[in-house]
């Protein structure tokens, strides 16, 4: 028998991950019209943008005007590297901040542009006002089982930062297979790990699909305890700095899976999928995940 929860959570991120690594800059406007067909699906946490510098991820430069335009109900999220960040996100009225770290140093530096020591030294700084001013505050761990540069990651220099940062108070761990090579096995132990070790964090799981492994790894992260999942309408996303890694695990297809297995998200697939009809159109990827081609051809 299968161990499985009655419901997840469902955090959306295709307007971040999804966009900020697409070569078209997506006009404003339609990520705005994106955002709000999917809140009109039943997404109550998403990841919105970025504060981070325009000079290195030009397609989130429209942060400000994105969070002013739109409705922040659930948790919307926006991500900050930095301190820098942070005063923006905050000065824009944000109460739910996403900072992001990599396990491996390469990456990391690649990334934010800081070893990962000194990105955790400084958003140590970061986290305490964030806490302080009374947001939730949410830390992505990016490289958590594989780096493209330094290739698989010791599970316990993963741990250690999960448990770095949950010391310091942040109120929940979003832990990503940012290139996609995790299996279903490493899934389990790492998670079934976090969730012994760490009971007070809310836990999330975030999977690339490049190797058509992320269903799997949900699948597997779900009997290990987890029932929050990052995904991205459409199957969108990619981080500038980690080649190889193409689209997160698409929402529209894990909402399907857990409707099947009768695991209650408060997503509407269909609803979904006309969000996803909104962006297909702006951006340079053609769409091809197995819910989204089922509803084009009326099923
Ligand atoms: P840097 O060049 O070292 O920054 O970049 P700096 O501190 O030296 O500052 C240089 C300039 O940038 C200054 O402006 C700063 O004010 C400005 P200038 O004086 O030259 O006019 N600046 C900023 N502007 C706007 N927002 C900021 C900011 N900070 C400094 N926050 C920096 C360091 C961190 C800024 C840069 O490397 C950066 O923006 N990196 C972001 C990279 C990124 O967004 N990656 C994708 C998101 S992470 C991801 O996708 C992984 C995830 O999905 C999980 C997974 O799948 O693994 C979450
Ligand atoms: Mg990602």
């Amino acid at each position: 028998m299968f161990i499985l929860p009655n419901n997840v959570t469902i955090i959306e991120v295709g307007p971040r991950d999804g966009l900020q690594n697409d070569k078209k800059q997506v006009d404003t406007q339609h990520k705005l019209t994106f955002i709000r067909a999917l809140q009109g699906a039943g997404i109550t946490e998403m990841e919105l943008t970025s504060f981070v510098s325009p000079k290195w991820v030009p397609q989130m430069a429209d942060a400000k005007e994105i969070i002013a335009k739109t409705q922040h109900i659930g948790r919307q999220f926006v991500l900050a590297p930095n301190a820098k960040g942070a005063e923006l996100a905050l000065e824009a009225g944000v109460r739910s901040i996403a900072v992001f770290v990599g396990v491996s140093n390469s990456f990391n530096e690649k990334n934010i542009n800081r070893t990962t020591a000194k990105s955790m030294e400084a958003l140590q700084a970061v986290i305490a006002t964030l806490k302080a001013a009374g947001v939730f505050v949410r830390a992505c761990i990016s490289t958590a089982f594989y780096c493209p540069y330094e290739g698989k990651i010791n599970p316990e220099e993963t741990l250690a930062l999960c448990h770095w940062f949950a010391a310091f108070g942040v109120d929940e761990l979003s832990v990503a297979d940012t290139i996609g090579m995790a299996n279903p096995q490493e899934s389990y132990d790492l998670f079934k790990t976090l969730k012994e070790e760490l009971p007070n964090v809310l836990l999330t799981a975030h999977f690339h699909d490049t190797r058509k492994m992320a269903m799997a790894n949900i699948f597997a992260a779900l009997q290990a305890g987890i029932d929050r999942f990052d995904t991205s309408a459409g199957g969108l996303g990619g981080c500038p700095f980690a080649p190889g890694a193409t689209g997160n695990v698409a929402t529209e297809d894990v909402v399907h899976m857990l409707d099947t297995l009768g695991i209650q998200t408060g997503v509407d697939v269909k609803k979904v999928c006309e969000a996803v009809q909104v962006i297909a159109p702006y951006v340079s990827r053609s769409i091809d995940t197995g819910m989204y081609r089922l509803f084009l051809n009326g099923q």
